[in-house]
Parts: structure tokens; sequence; C-alpha cells
């Protein structure tokens, strides 16, 4: 995260430099263009404050228009940027700082982008098409969204590819998710030992409730997400991270893997291992999901493990584990899901963490309720021999 936060206000100061002299002779001019082709854009551009501005849209074609704002972008003090559908009604309001999004025109006869200037500048830019809904990513995190869309007929889909660099996978964590009706899937690699990169990593059509975290073990993941028009839907809201390749995955549990991550050893600095696992619905009924702390030791204070109970870096927390922490530990999940982020700041390293996940026999009661009989003693003695992974 520091890196990105470095990258982005980069890009910010690049942006400001870059854009603020072209300024005041071709603000004029950037502001009333009539967009009349099945492609266009509007230039990244800082917006002092003055002029408001009128974009509009006289195409040929009665096809929808698909609107793809740059990754990042700010509305300033007062200001406000809305897209209208060509009968006049808005599809999007958006004020402040943002990261990026999708609008859908459906009504493209005398559409328009309106922008009202406020009090500090602004600096946005678009770029839209006819043919495809489709926005690709590739910061080292970013925060991605279902489109703004306008209530209509007929449906509309939407193409989101997240790319990270060669050492990183991309893993999505969902904040919002709130859906009536809509397909979803999302395609990645889904595990290292899978040929191909469009695996189904997660069908999520029809699916109402937070979705645990996705990660692809390959650079890209996409998404493809269609969406009837016919009434307003929150939608999704989901922000990635480039994870380090080295010490994350997502990983089920069967009954003879009990596993630990990241490995042991020395570990490198700024890392961002994060990490699920979980037991399928039918081991679940059988096993609570355990971890065992074996041994910590961290560089710093600022190197930390943060265990979740459930699937999501939005389930509630179950420790966080920082230098000095001793050893032995148990933690249970309830969700039959543990999910952890290992953070390693850029100086400083120790051994790292070294702990074992497996599924543990859950207690059954009896006849007489206040006996309880473990089950599977033997097999989870075969369990706690059953190893795991080299250090
Ligand atoms: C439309 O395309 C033509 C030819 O490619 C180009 O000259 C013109 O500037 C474009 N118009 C707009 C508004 O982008
Ligand atoms: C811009 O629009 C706002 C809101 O309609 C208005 O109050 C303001 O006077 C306009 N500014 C200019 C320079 O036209
Ligand atoms: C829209 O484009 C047509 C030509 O395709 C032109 O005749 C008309 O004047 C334009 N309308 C506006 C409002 O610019
Ligand atoms: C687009 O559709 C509207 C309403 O159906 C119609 O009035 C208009 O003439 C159409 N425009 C073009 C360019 O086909
Ligand atoms: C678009 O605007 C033009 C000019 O104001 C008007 O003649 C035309 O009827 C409008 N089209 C629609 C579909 O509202
Ligand atoms: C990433 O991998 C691609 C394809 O294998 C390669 O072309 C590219 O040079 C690599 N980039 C880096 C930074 O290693
Ligand atoms: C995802 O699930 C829906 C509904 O069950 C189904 O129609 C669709 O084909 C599935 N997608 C894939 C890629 O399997
Ligand atoms: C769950 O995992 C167990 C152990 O690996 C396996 O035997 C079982 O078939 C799996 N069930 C489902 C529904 O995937
Ligand atoms: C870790 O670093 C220490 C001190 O530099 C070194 O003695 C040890 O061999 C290293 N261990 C591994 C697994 O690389």
């Amino acid at each position: 995260m520091a890196g990105y936060e470095k990258f982005r206000s980069i890009t910010v100061v690049f942006l400001i430099l870059c854009v603020s002299r072209l300024i005041n002779a071709e603000e004029a001019d950037a502001c009333t263009t009539t967009f009349s082709n099945s492609t266009g854009s509007i230039p990244v551009t800082k917006f002092q404050p003055g002029i408001n501005c009128t974009w509009r849209f006289n195409l040929t074609s009665n096809a929808s228009i698909y609107i793809n704002f740059k990754h990042t972008f700010s509305i300033g003090l007062g200001a406000a940027l809305q897209i209208l559908n060509g009968d006049n009604k808005p599809i999007a309001t958006l004020t402040g700082p943002q990261d990026e999004f999708l609008a859908v025109i459906t009504k493209p006869d005398n559409a328009t982008i309106m922008f009202q200037n406020g009090n500090s500048p602004s600096y946005f830019g678009m770029t839209y098409s006819t043919t495809k809904c489709s926005q690709t990513v590739s910061w080292d995190a970013a925060t991605i969204r279902s489109p703004y869309v306008p209530v209509d007929s007929g449906s509309v889909s939407c193409q989101y590819t997240i790319k990270t660099d060669n050492a990183s996978f991309p893993f999505l964590s969902f904040s919002v998710f709130d859906f009536t009706k809509m397909t979803m899937e999302v395609f990645g690699k889904k595990s290292p030992a899978s040929s191909s990169s469009d695996d189904l990593l997660k069908n999520l059509t029809g699916q109402s409730s937070r979705p645990d975290d996705i990660m692809s073990f390959a650079n890209t993941m996409t998404i493809q997400l269609t969406l009837p028009l016919a009434q307003k839907q929150t939608g999704f809201v989901a922000s990635y991270a480039s994870v380090s390749q080295s010490c994350s995955g997502i990983y089920e549990i069967g009954e003879e893997t009990p596993f630990f991550i990241p490995p042991f050893g020395n570990y490198s600095n700024n890392l961002d291992c994060r990490g699920m696992a979980y037991l399928n619905d039918t081991m679940k009924q059988r096993f609570s999901l355990t971890l065992i702390l074996n041994s910590l030791d961290l560089g710093d204070d600022y190197d930390t493990i943060v265990v979740n109970d459930g699937g999501s870096r939005f389930s509630p927390a179950l420790t966080t584990w920082k230098r000095g922490t001793t050893a032995g530990s148990v933690l249970v999940s309830s969700t039959g899901k543990l999910w952890m982020m290992f953070k390693t700041d850029e100086t400083q390293t120790g051994r790292g963490v070294h702990f074992t996940v497996r599924p543990q026999g859950k207690p059954h009661v009896g006849r007489n309720a206040n006996l309880w009989i473990f089950c599977a003693n033997s097999f989870c003695d075969l369990l706690a021999l059953a190893y795991v992974q080299p250090i």
C-alpha cells in the first residue's frame, strides 16, 4: 500500500505539472466539444475554477455509449460532474476524489456530460466507446465498481480486466455487494497447477451476500458482469491489491492437507501476503478449521500478521500478531474459513511466521446433552503427522 500511495501522489503531481500550462487557452475549447464519432475522449485535464463545461453527444447511431473515466481523478470542492442520459435524467453525479468508474448511456441522442466548476481545481478525463463496456486497470491497487446505469429496458454487459505486474497476483475483496439480479463470473488461474488463465474462479451469479475474497494465480483476473436495467441496484464495490506471489493463495483444506503459509525462512521486505483457507461444505459439517501458531519471528513492529474469521478482508478480526507474540496459540474459525494477511515494511526482516492450518474434528453432542464425544480422534492424529511443505 505504501508503494501505491507514493505512486499515486507522483501521478497527481505529474498530472498537475503536465496540464497546468495548457489550461487557460484550451480549456474553453475542451469544454464545448460535441462528440459525433463512435469513439472519443476528454483528455485528462486540470480544470481551474471558472468555466462550466458541457459535452454533448450527437452520434449517428442509437447504440449505447460506454464511458470510462480514467484512474485517478478528482472533482474539486464545490464542483460536480454529471452524466445525463438523452432524456435529461441523471445517470451519475460525482463529487470529490474518485478512483475510476464506468457509466452507460442508453439514450445517446442529446446525452451530455456536465461539469459544474467549484472553488478548487478538478482533474479528470475519459474515453468512450459504443462497442464495448469494459475497463482495464493495471495499478498496484485500485477500486472498481459496478457501472453507473440508467433505469431502462434491456441489459448491459461489462467486462473488467485487472492486471498486476509479474511478481504479483490480483487479490480481490468486495466491500459492497448488493444485487437483486445479475450474472457475474470471475475468471483467472485457479491454482498454480492450472494451465489456463481463463478458469472460472467464482460464479457469483444470483448471489446476494458478500462474496469471499478471490485470487488469481496469474497476473490477470477478469470479471464479467451483466445487469438488467429494469430497476436500480446498488451493485458492487471491490478493491484489489497486488499481492506477493511467494506467499499468497487461496486453498481448500481437504482431509489430508493441513498446510502453512507463508514459507518460513528469512522473509523479504515490502511483502503483502494474503491467504485464505477454507473447508468445503461437506467438511464444514464435521470439522472446524484451526490454526496453530508454531513459531513467530518478526523483524520490527511494523511487520504484522492479521487473521480474520471468515473468507474476506472485511470479515471480523480474530487476532493481530506482532513481534513478541509467543508461539502455541490456537485459533478456531467459526465459519470454516480463515483469512490472513502478512505485511512487511521496507526495513528489517526475521524468520517469519510458521503456522499450521488443519481441520479439527468437531465435538458431537450425544444422547445426553452434557456428554461431549470428540469424533475422528485417530483421524486427527493422522492429520497432525501428514506433513505439509518443506522449509
Ligand atoms: C471524429 O473523427 C474524425 C476523423 O477521424 C476527426 O477528424 C474528428 O476530430 C473526430 N471528432 C471528434 C469530436 O473527436
Ligand atoms: C456554473 O454553474 C453553477 C451552477 O449552475 C453556477 O452557479 C455558476 O455561476 C456557473 N459558473 C459559471 C462561470 O458560469
Ligand atoms: C448533429 O449532427 C447532425 C449531422 O449528423 C447535424 O445536422 C446537427 O446539426 C447536429 N446537431 C447538433 C445539436 O449539433
Ligand atoms: C434514436 O432513437 C430515438 C427514440 O427512439 C429516435 O427519436 C431517434 O430518431 C433515433 N436516432 C437515430 C440517430 O437513429
Ligand atoms: C435533441 O436536441 C435537438 C436540438 O435541441 C432536438 O431537435 C431533438 O428533438 C432532440 N432529440 C431528442 C431525442 O430529444
Ligand atoms: C512480464 O512477463 C511478460 C510475459 O512473460 C514479459 O514480456 C515481460 O517482460 C515481463 N515483465 C517484467 C517486468 O518482468
Ligand atoms: C454461472 O451460473 C449461472 C447460473 O447458474 C449459469 O447460467 C452460468 O452458465 C454459469 N457460468 C459459468 C461460466 O459456468
Ligand atoms: C470436500 O472435501 C472432501 C475432502 O477433501 C472430499 O472428500 C469431498 O468430496 C469434498 N466435498 C465437496 C462437496 O467438494
Ligand atoms: C537468515 O539470516 C540469518 C542471518 O543473516 C542467517 O544466518 C540464516 O542462515 C538465514 N536463514 C535462511 C533460511 O535464509
